[in-house]
């Protein structure tokens, strides 16, 4: 019943603010009909990602976990035409449907899809000297988000925006005894981002189109 609320107020807010995206919307189809799972963020929440860059005068950007490219390409519109977005993505396929959609979009020159396991590409990063980047988002597996944050700092300066998606899990955080890696991974996150002397940090819970969930928003000191 609420959900059904909350959804219905999700919609109404994107209509308002976002309208009908062509980009986006064959974005959302190239996932249907790929069969990839749906779990893009969603509308708003993308449009949030992209105040966020735009607030944060992103040039670099970093992504952990691309699968379509839906939040890619909310965040990229935000970069300016010189700026730079490296998303890392460990099935070739969904890099693979990203990478028509973020064509679509226009993106080609500021997108760079690196296929890999988050935790294998990011100390390449850091050898190659990638960094620092000014806004990084958090949003592949969920079990190893603490080392995700370690390697995150690594690629930061102060000021560099972090943010990690799906913090809550319907309040499923709250259960200091669950058993779910999915659940114990932002946990062990949360409580990470919480004691870090690296960082200043919330996370505000959503609602909307999708459950009950969170995102966490820290910035490097
Ligand atoms: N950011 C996307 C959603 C990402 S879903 C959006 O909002 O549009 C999470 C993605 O992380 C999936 O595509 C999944 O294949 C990828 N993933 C899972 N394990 C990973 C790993 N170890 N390293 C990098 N990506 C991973
Ligand atoms: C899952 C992953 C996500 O990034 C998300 O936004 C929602 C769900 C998942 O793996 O279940
Ligand atoms: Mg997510």
């Amino acid at each position: 019943m609420e959900q059904k609320l909350f959804g219905a107020v999700d919609d109404y807010i994107s209509l308002l603010f976002n309208g009908h995206d062509e980009v986006l919307a064959a974005t959302e189809q190239s996932i249907i009909d790929s069969g990839i799972p749906q779990i893009s963020v969603s509308p708003n929440q993308g449009k949030l990602l992209n105040l966020l860059a735009q607030l944060s005068k992103a040039e670099k950007i970093l992504e952990l976990g691309t699968l379509a490219g839906y939040s890619t390409i909310w965040m990229a519109r935000a970069l300016p035409v010189t700026g730079k977005l490296i998303s890392l993505e460990y099935d070739p396929k969904h890099a693979a449907v990203a990478q028509k959609n973020i064509a679509r979009a226009g993106l080609n020159k500021v997108v760079d899809i690196r296929i890999g396991k988050g935790l294998d590409l990011l100390p390449k990063l850091v050898a190659e000297g990638a960094g620092p980047f000014d806004m990084i988002f958090i949003d592949a597996d969920k079990p190893p988000y603490a080392e995700y944050f370690e390697w995150a700092l690594k690629l930061s300066r102060p000021g560099t925006l972090i943010i990690a998606d799906n913090v809550i899990r319907s309040g499923k955080v709250l259960d200091e005894n669950h058993t779910d890696e999915m659940v114990t991974g932002v946990q062990r996150f949360n409580k990470a981002l919480a004691a870090s002397k690296a960082v200043t940090a919330t996370i505000i819970q959503t609602i909307g189109a999708k459950e009950h969930d969170g995102i966490a928003l820290a910035i490097v000191k």
